[in-house]
């Protein structure tokens, strides 16, 4: 029987470009990027996570490379008026790898549930789609000690509609809104609290997926905080916005990651 202590999680570093870069400096970025990119065995996993209307040309510039591609955000149905939307096919049919979902952003600005995203999740998942769900809480709701009730809100409900055997599939990014694109980070023992709380989380849905689950740290993470943030054993890898435009910040993002 497989010990559940010795599984390995092999890091992820995303880069979330949000609303940056074209198919033209998506090309130009990946040209930097890609060839000083070392591919063995021991690196992390590399996900580039660019504009819908750049993701062409991402998959095409890293056909061949071990980096992935995944999209911001998706629709919960394959197909339907929904104008401006979306859908899980579409990303399949492009050679999309991912798509991360529930982006504080996403949250905040336009409206996202976490009813949406319990239909977005299982959607995403069985188009054969690495989910990347954010969670995380407002400045608000940490000084009022409500972190870890919006945690554990956030992570059941949009997990909720999953299969246990789906769970290890998901890819989850704690991003405290309050350190996202402000400078400010969590502390090195903040990130680690609410990592260990969301794999606590997906523990009481099947405990063989809670040692699986690679779980992010999300929030001004840079080459020069990055090994730190990486550090906590329940830190799977990191989710960059700002730090991630550049390939050179990136990459040193990215080296900064611990070797599986
Ligand atoms: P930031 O963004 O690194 O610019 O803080 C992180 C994110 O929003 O995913």
């Amino acid at each position: 029987m497989e010990d559940d202590r010795l599984v390995i999680r092999v890091p992820v570093i995303a880069a979330n470009w949000k609303m940056h870069k074209g198919p033209t400096e998506t090309r130009q970025f990946l040209e930097g990027f890609l060839p000083g990119l070392h591919g063995d065995g021991g690196s992390p996993e590399v996900v580039i996570c660019p504009p819908f209307v750049s993701l062409e040309a991402a998959v095409a510039a890293c056909e061949g490379s071990p980096v992935e591609v995944a999209a911001q955000n998706m629709h919960f149905e394959e197909q339907g008026a929904y104008t401006g939307e979306v859908s899980a096919p579409m990303l399949v049919e492009l050679g999309v790898d991912g798509v991360v979902l529930g982006h504080s952003e996403r949250r905040q600005d336009f409206g996202e549930t976490d009813e949406n995203l319990a239909r977005k999740m299982v959607t995403a998942v069985s188009a054969g789609l690495t989910p990347i769900l954010c969670v995380g809480e407002t400045e608000e709701e940490r000084r009022s000690d409500e972190t870890e009730a919006v945690l554990s809100r956030q992570v059941l409900t949009d997990l909720a509609e999953l299969h246990d055997e789906q769970l290890e599939r998901v890819v989850i990014a704690y991003e405290p809104i309050w350190a996202i694109g402000t400078g400010l980070t969590a502390s090195v023992e903040q990130a680690e609290e609410a990592a260990a709380t969301v794999r606590e989380l997906v523990r009481t849905r099947d405990a063989e997926a809670a040692e699986k689950v690679r779980i992010l740290y999300g929030g001004s993470v840079k080459p020069e905080n990055a090994a730190e943030l990486l550090a906590p054993a329940d830190v799977d890898g990191a989710l960059v916005g700002g730090a991630s435009l550049s390939p050179e910040d990136f990459a040193a993002i990215v080296a900064a990651a611990p070797t599986s």
